[in-house]
């Protein structure tokens, strides 16, 4: 990113930012000690990649999980991508797991990540953020980072008065005037720990912040107000059914197809998604099913859907040979890598008689 030359009060507010980071950084383990040498790579490229969409609180466990078990991007080429995407399950928006494996790939094969922000933005599953963030923590450049935190400390800090997402440009060029040439790295991370722990959606502790003194949106007396929102639209509704065939204590799981919604995990079986519900349309294989009383809910980022459970006794090989599958111990089906709207499924469907 070109860097804009930074005025005196832009400075001032970088400065202070920065000895606020000194004293109060998160200690989080993919990260180095404010002021000291870069992390590793991997390591930035893994979380950021985790934490898109997802919270610091979710990610920080299931990151320990990947390093241990894949210390190096070396490792994690090699690994099965069956194995990768069964990790993966429950951190949801599962077209990062592919992408990982595949970056993981093309950084093996061109021997070791690009140092630049316009190299980053060439892998696979890396946007415009995620190239951003990458060369600024793993590689001190002075690029622009802007995640959902850092928009609204921008927001506030300029009292930006486009809503969300339309102000997304303005929010970038605000943030690139304030922007240091040295420790970009701590500056992001800085940013984003002020958002997440001062600069809150709701009730902001204005009174700990150490930009307060040149808030606009302070100023105003309503910091809250701020970035201003456009009315969220409504999620349609749709609906399908999970099927649940089990033979002796056996359940049959699928490999879902490459592509679409929850593309390439183990699943349990379903039908189509429909705008009315479905019922027992397009079973993995002839039976008798079952529909019980219960459904399953589950909310992604463009629809609702409500999943009705249909049963059936099997023969312990029915559906397998057509849909890539296997019959799976019931009682150990938490060991499945399930996406958890098939997880929340198992779990009720289980608990039901029939
Ligand atoms: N969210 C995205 N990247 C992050 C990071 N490096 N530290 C904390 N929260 C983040």
């Amino acid at each position: 990113m070109s860097a804009k030359r930074p005025s005196k009060i832009a400075l001032k507010t970088a400065d202070a930012l920065l000895a606020w980071y000194d004293r109060h950084a998160r200690a989080l383990p993919w990260r180095a000690a404010p002021g000291s040498n870069a992390p590793d790579p991997y390591r930035v490229w893994l979380s950021e990649i985790m934490l898109q969409q997802t919270t610091v609180a979710a990610v920080t466990p299931r990151f320990a999980e990947f390093i241990a078990r894949w210390p190096s991007v070396e490792a994690l080429a090699a690994a099965p991508e069956a194995d990768l995407m069964a990790a993966w399950a429950g951190l949801g928006y599962y077209a990062r797991a592919r992408n990982l494996h595949a970056c993981a790939r093309a950084v093996v094969e061109r021997g070791g990540f690009p140092a630049t922000e316009a190299g980053l933005r060439e892998l696979p599953g890396v946007g415009a953020y995620t190239a951003a963030a990458i060369a600024a923590i793993a590689f001190g450049e002075r690029a622009v980072v802007v995640d959902a935190n850092v928009a609204r400390v921008v927001a506030r800090l300029f009292a930006v008065e486009r809503p969300l997402p339309a102000a997304m440009p303005d929010l970038r060029a605000a943030t690139d005037t304030i922007t240091p040439d040295a420790r970009a790295g701590d500056f992001a991370q800085a940013m984003m720990d002020l958002g997440s722990s001062v600069c809150t959606p709701r009730r902001p502790r204005c009174l700990a912040c150490p930009l307060s003194a040149d808030c606009a949106a302070y100023r105003t007396g309503n910091p809250e107000g701020f970035p201003i929102k456009a009315a969220k639209p409504i999620k349609p509704q749709r609906y399908g059914t999970i099927f649940w065939a089990e033979h002796a204590g056996r359940v049959l799981l699928v490999t879902r197809p490459p592509r679409g919604l929850l593309g390439g995990m183990r699943a349990l079986p379903t039908g189509p998604w429909a705008d009315t519900p479905p019922g027992l349309a397009d079973p993995p294989f002839e039976a008798e099913w079952q529909l019980l009383p219960n459904t399953v809910a589950h909310v992604f980022t463009h629809f609702r859907l409500e999943l009705a459970l249909a049963v059936a006794r099997a023969d312990g090989q029915a559906g397998v040979e057509e849909h890539c599958g296997a019959y799976w111990e019931a009682t150990g089906i938490d060991s499945a890598g399930l996406p958890t709207v098939f997880a929340k499924a198992a779990t009720a469907i289980r608990r039901a008689k029939w």
